[in-house]
Formats: C-alpha cells, sequence, structure tokens
C-alpha cells in the first residue's frame, strides 16, 4: 500500500463563468510543488452530478445513479481533501453540497482543507463546510485559505484590477502553507489509522 498521501483538490463552484478555477489552479500548483503528496485536481463540472435523487444516502442503501457512483469511485482513492469554495448566500455553493450528499463512506475519516472566498473571505460557507464535514465523519484542519476583502477584489475578474493570483501570494501563501502542514498531519495519521 502506498504511503504517499492522494490529495484531491476539489473546485467547488460549477457555473461557466466562475472565478474558482483560478484559486483552485492556484492551490492545486502550491500542493503539487510541496512534493511529497499526489495531487490531482477534481471539477465538479466535468462530474456532471444529477442532483441527489437516491432512496438514502450511501451509508444505508446502494447508490443507483451511475454518475454518483463514479464519483463516489474517484472520492474512494483519495486520503485528503482541499475544497475550494466559493459563498453562495452565505454558505458553500449547491454543486459542492450535491457533491458532497452524493457519496458518504468514502468522504469517512478523511481530513480536509478549505480554501474559500468572498467579500469575508467565504469565512460563512468555511464554518457551514466544517459542520457538514461533522457528519461525513471528516476532520477539518484548522488552518485555511480565505481569500477576502482588498485582496478578494484585486483579483476577482469584476474587480477593476483582474490581478492574478501570484499578486497577492504575499498575503495567502503564509495560510496555504499552514493548512497544508495541518492537512499532511491529518491525512498521515487518518492513512495510518485506517490501515
Ligand atoms: C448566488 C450568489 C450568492 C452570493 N452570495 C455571496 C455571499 O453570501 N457572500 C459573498 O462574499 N459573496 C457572495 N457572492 C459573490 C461571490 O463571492 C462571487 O460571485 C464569486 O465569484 C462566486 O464564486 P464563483 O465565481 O466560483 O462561482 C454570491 C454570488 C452568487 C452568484
Amino acid at each position: 500500500m502506498s504511503t504517499t498521501p492522494r490529495i484531491a483538490v476539489i473546485i467547488g463552484s460549477t457555473r461557466d463563468s466562475r472565478f474558482g478555477e483560478r484559486p483552485a489552479n492556484w492551490i492545486f500548483e502550491r500542493a503539487k510543488a510541496r512534493g511529497d503528496w499526489e495531487v490531482e485536481l477534481l471539477d465538479l463540472q466535468k462530474f456532471d452530478l444529477p442532483l441527489f435523487n437516491e432512496v438514502a444516502s450511501n451509508a444505508w442503501a446502494p447508490t443507483q445513479d451511475p454518475a454518483a457512483l463514479k464519483w463516489q469511485e474517484t472520492i474512494a482513492r483519495f486520503d485528503g481533501f482541499i475544497f475550494v469554495t466559493a459563498e453562495y448566500n452565505r454558505s458553500i455553493p449547491g454543486a459542492l453540497k450535491n457533491a458532497l450528499d452524493q457519496a458518504y463512506v468514502e468522504w469517512n475519516r478523511k481530513p480536509f482543507g478549505i480554501v474559500s472566498y468572498g467579500s469575508v473571505g467565504g469565512t460563512r460557507a468555511a464554518e457551514h463546510l466544517r459542520t457538514i464535514g461533522i457528519e461525513l465523519q471528516m476532520v477539518s484542519t484548522r488552518s485555511a485559505v480565505h481569500i477576502g476583502g482588498s485582496d478578494f477584489f484585486a483579483v476577482h475578474p469584476l474587480g477593476e484590477q483582474n490581478k492574478p493570483l501570484s499578486d497577492i501570494e504575499g498575503s495567502i501563501g503564509p495560510s496555504a502553507d499552514a493548512m497544508f502542514e495541518d492537512l499532511d498531519w491529518w491525512t498521515r495519521a487518518t492513512m495510518a489509522a485506517r490501515a
């Protein structure tokens, strides 16, 4: 069995004109640069999950929908996750909630870190995500990346500057590294415990 943590970066928004791809690519490249994880980028847009329509969570009944089964098989391959989430009306996007609901056992006893963005750094979405994680038997890192305030407006396409993420690296880079350290610890600990 491989001892290299397999980490998935999940893009939590799916709309065509989303900003989410940019922070997702940024954190993906930074996570890969560590060199001690196998990192993949998972784009919910490509999984094209239907709205949840099963008789129960797969904790209780086998899933029927082929796209949901493919999603579960994908999640099962990973030891830890980084959710890149927007804040939609003070919570996570519906697409991300749906994707979380479409699996259960595959999330269990695995950790996650968060990159969130919005006017106040997506912090309210991040807190909701942590509460959802409890029910999925996941563990959240304490550290997270919050792209908010003037950083958010500097890099967001609707802001006047539309700068690259690298321009705010000095501001968000240290919290990314702190989140990575937490995620690495929890990933290795839960990998050992699951084994
Ligand atoms: C339906 C909707 C609700 C939103 N609600 C919030 C909000 O509660 N807080 C916030 O900071 N930004 C909010 N925004 C602005 C988003 O932060 C911004 O549009 C961001 O780019 C959305 O992420 P995405 O581009 O990856 O979809 C909202 C945007 C949408 C489309």
